[in-house]
């Protein structure tokens, strides 16, 4: 750690000023809290230091912890944070913290056990670990609601979202709130040293917490947290320790606070939600691409096709900034899509979201075209016209006429063939998948896939441009179906056999809602549209007429023609303006006819049995994907399915949640199945790399 002594012109008191630099975000690692405790002690031992300043070096003050640690013996080596900490709150000398870019977990702990606090305005302060399924161990729990209040440290320390510093002013957290960050260090500065000269040494350790009405405040957010995210025990212990603070004292309160978090560190929930937490940033990287390849440039980009995807792509490129020219094949779709993207900005700032001069200036960076020609000088185009190879391979064509050589052309294409859409144009090296998931400006996951021929340069670019749009990527080769909709087709697959067996739709939606997923599988065919999946079905009938369907599914479309939300009726009811589910006799009826129709015999199915097979569905088509290098990494798998299906986070994934339950036990469970007589004996099949593992682990 630099340290630095200043003397301000004028006065006579010395501040050693103190920089947390570890890049790139501070972490407060083992090394670094050791310097940091030894700068702290000898600014301590020094009797020409009146004062000590805490900054960090380069964009912020410290993200926190280092979350690599947490799992190893490192994170409660000495000085662990909360003795780092304790020698800063019990010092002999006053610590002003001074804060820009980011005070995160373990980093606004250690501003909080400081003195004094002076932060730039725009800097975010959280407390961020319930994201974690943990919580602040290190006082944070103990020291925001003295100084930030219990309504607003209740707040921050469940939700675990940033605060700026410009809207904590005015409590005791921050003693000043300054404009630029070239006056942060003068200004702590000055603080530390009308300080030092005064003696005072405020510990939050040693204020009471403010806090009206506190026991209704505390039943009101455990009643919300009961309601809204019953698997989340981490966010029930952030309450029980807030409210340590108002019932113990101070170290008692804090021994409580650390209990919690052993108890949350060993949970299910923390270790599937840390596994997620390194599998998203794992995700980015490519295992056989050079980390130093270089990246092409992306300043403007198009969209061919503005129905629901192009349109929601279109936004994901503006809201990053990043000029669109939006290609349609006539007048009235180009005007229907500009239509749609204004009134997604429309409704966002009537939200309070974003402000009319923030909307003008998005909308200004779109500009509606009907010829190919406007678009030769684009970075990237990406292409989202209907599901047909020959409408797409004649769009690529005409792209490949006019665009820029260099240029990147994409996809979104769900599951066509990228390697012979590539190879319809000149330059198959350049074309590339995208697969966003709609809404496109909404959801997290992008799928990127790369074609036989794409080059590495396209792919980092890809990947690099996701980032920029705020997705989490994962790398896909092609196939049918990628990653995602893959494993979802077998997990629908068995769903429908459910039926045939004797479960009900609302039955199955029922259980694996309740296992934690954010939607069954027959809510969500209603709300994609029952005709897709059927499509999808006849397709693959023809393609692999040995693969067994249910029936069921089909005949919902062909004789009660109920294609789910968009007309009103599916799997469900739905009354107008409504996304209510409502069980519907008829489909229960046509299951149970079709049943006797086909000498089926119905029993009663358990709820673990449907989720079993379900989840298991996804798991060992999962593996037969790693099988065939369809995925990099079972990580990739997971976060595929965490950001883009709904699977709960507090799982970790399908992958992850098997390794969890145990892959011999997975394997068990598979062989039970694969026995019902009415099973399709070929759908249990393990995959060879599910086998393969679980004999490594025999
Ligand atoms: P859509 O039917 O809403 O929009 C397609 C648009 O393309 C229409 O506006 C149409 O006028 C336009 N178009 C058709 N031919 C064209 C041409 N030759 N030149 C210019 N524009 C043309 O379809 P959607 O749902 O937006 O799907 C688009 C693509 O995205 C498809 O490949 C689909 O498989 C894929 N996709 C769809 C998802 C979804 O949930 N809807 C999810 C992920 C991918």
């Amino acid at each position: 750690m630099q340290e630095q002594a200043l003397k301000l012109e004028g006065s006579r008191a010395s501040i050693a000023v103190i920089r947390i630099d570890s890049p790139p975000v501070n972490s407060l690692g083992h090394a670094t809290r050791t310097a940091l405790a030894e700068s702290i002690q000898a600014a301590h031992a020094a009797k020409e230091v009146d004062a000590i300043v805490l900054i960090g070096a380069g964009k912020l003050f410290s993200a926190g912890a280092d979350i690599r640690e947490f799992d190893r013996p490192e994170v409660w080596k000495s000085p662990d944070l909360s003795e780092l900490i304790a020698l800063i709150e019990r010092g002999p000398k006053p610590v002003v913290a001074a804060i820009h870019g980011m005070a995160m977990g373990g980093g606004l702990e250690l501003a909080l056990g400081c003195h004094a606090r002076v932060a730039t305005h725009n800097a975010l302060l959280a407390l961020p670990e319930v994201k974690l399924g943990l919580l602040p161990g290190a006082g944070g729990t103990q020291r925001l609601p003295r100084l930030a209040g219990l309504t607003r440290a209740l707040d921050m320390i469940v939700s675990g979202e940033p605060q700026t510093a410009a809207e904590l002013q005015g409590t005791p957290l921050l003693d000043q709130v300054i404009e630029h960050e070239h006056v942060l260090l003068p200004a702590a500065v000055a603080l530390a040293e009308q300080m030092g000269e005064h003696g005072e040494r405020p510990m939050a350790s040693a204020r009471t917490v403010t806090a009206e009405n506190a026991d209704l405040q505390l039943a009101a957010a455990r009643e919300q947290v009961a309601r809204r995210t019953p698997r989340e025990p981490a966010k029930r212990r952030c309450i029980d320790a807030v409210e340590a603070s108002l019932l113990l004292p101070f170290e008692a309160a804090l021994e409580r606070e650390l209990a919690y978090f052993h108890e949350l560190s060993a949970s299910p929930e923390s270790r599937a939600l840390r596994h997620l937490f390194f599998a998203e940033r794992t995700a980015a990287s490519i295992s056989d691409i050079p980390k130093d390849t270089p990246v092409r440039p992306i300043h403007s980009a198009a969209v061919v096709g503005a129905g629901t995807m192009g349109a929601g792509i279109a936004q994901c490129l503006l809201d990053a900034g990043i000029p669109v020219k939006l290609l349609e094949a006539s007048r009235a779709a180009l005007d229907r899509g500009v239509a749609s993207i204004t009134r997604q900005y429309q409704r966002a700032r009537d939200k309070g979201r974003i402000d009319d001069a923030r909307m003008a200036a998005r909308l200004k960076l779109l500009t509606p075209v009907l010829d190919y020609a406007a678009l030769g000088d684009v970075d990237i185009v990406i292409e989202a016209v209907f599901e047909q190879f020959d409408v797409k391979s004649k769009v690529f064509q005409s792209l490949d006429a006019v665009m820029k050589p260099g240029a990147i052309l994409a996809t979104n294409t769900s599951m066509l063939d990228i390697n012979r859409l590539a190879a319809t144009t000149g330059r198959a090296g350049d074309v590339i998948g995208t697969h966003f998931f709609s809404p496109a400006h909404v959801m997290r996951l992008l799928e990127v896939v790369r074609g036989e021929q794409t080059r590495a340069d396209v792919l980092v670019t890809v990947m690099r441009l996701a980032k920029k749009l705020g997705k989490t990527a994962v790398v896909a080769r092609v196939c049918d179906g990628f990653i995602g909709n893959r494993m979802i087709e077998q997990y629908l697959r068995q769903a429908g056999f459910l039926l045939e067996e004797g479960a009900t739709p609302a039955q199955v939606d029922r259980a694996v809602e309740q296992f934690g997923l954010a939607m069954g599988p027959f809510r969500m065919s209603d709300m994609a549209g029952n005709d897709i999946g059927y499509d999808i079905r006849k397709r693959r009938s023809r393609e692999t007429p040995s693969l067994f369907y249910s029936r069921i599914p089909d005949l919902l479309v062909e004789t009660l023609d109920r294609k789910g939300q968009k007309v009103g009726r599916g799997w469900y009811d739905y009354q107008e303006g409504s996304y209510q589910a409502i069980p519907s006799a008829e489909v229960d009826d046509m299951i149970v006819q079709f049943r006797k129709a086909h000498n089926l015999q119905a029993r009663q199915i358990s709820d673990e049995e449907i989720v079993k097979r379900l989840v298991y569905a996804l798991v060992n088509e999962g593996y037969r994907i790693l099988d065939d290098g369809t995925a990099q990494r079972a990580s990739d798998i997971d976060v595929a399915y965490a950001t883009g299906y709904g699977f709960p986070d507090t799982r970790g994934g399908p992958m992850f949640y098997a390794d969890e339950v145990g892959l011999d036990k997975v394997l068990a469970d598979m062989a039970v199945f694969a026995r019902n007589p009415q099973a399709d004996p070929a759908f249990w099949v393990p995959a060879a790399g599910l086998l393969a593992r679980v004999e490594a682990q025999r």
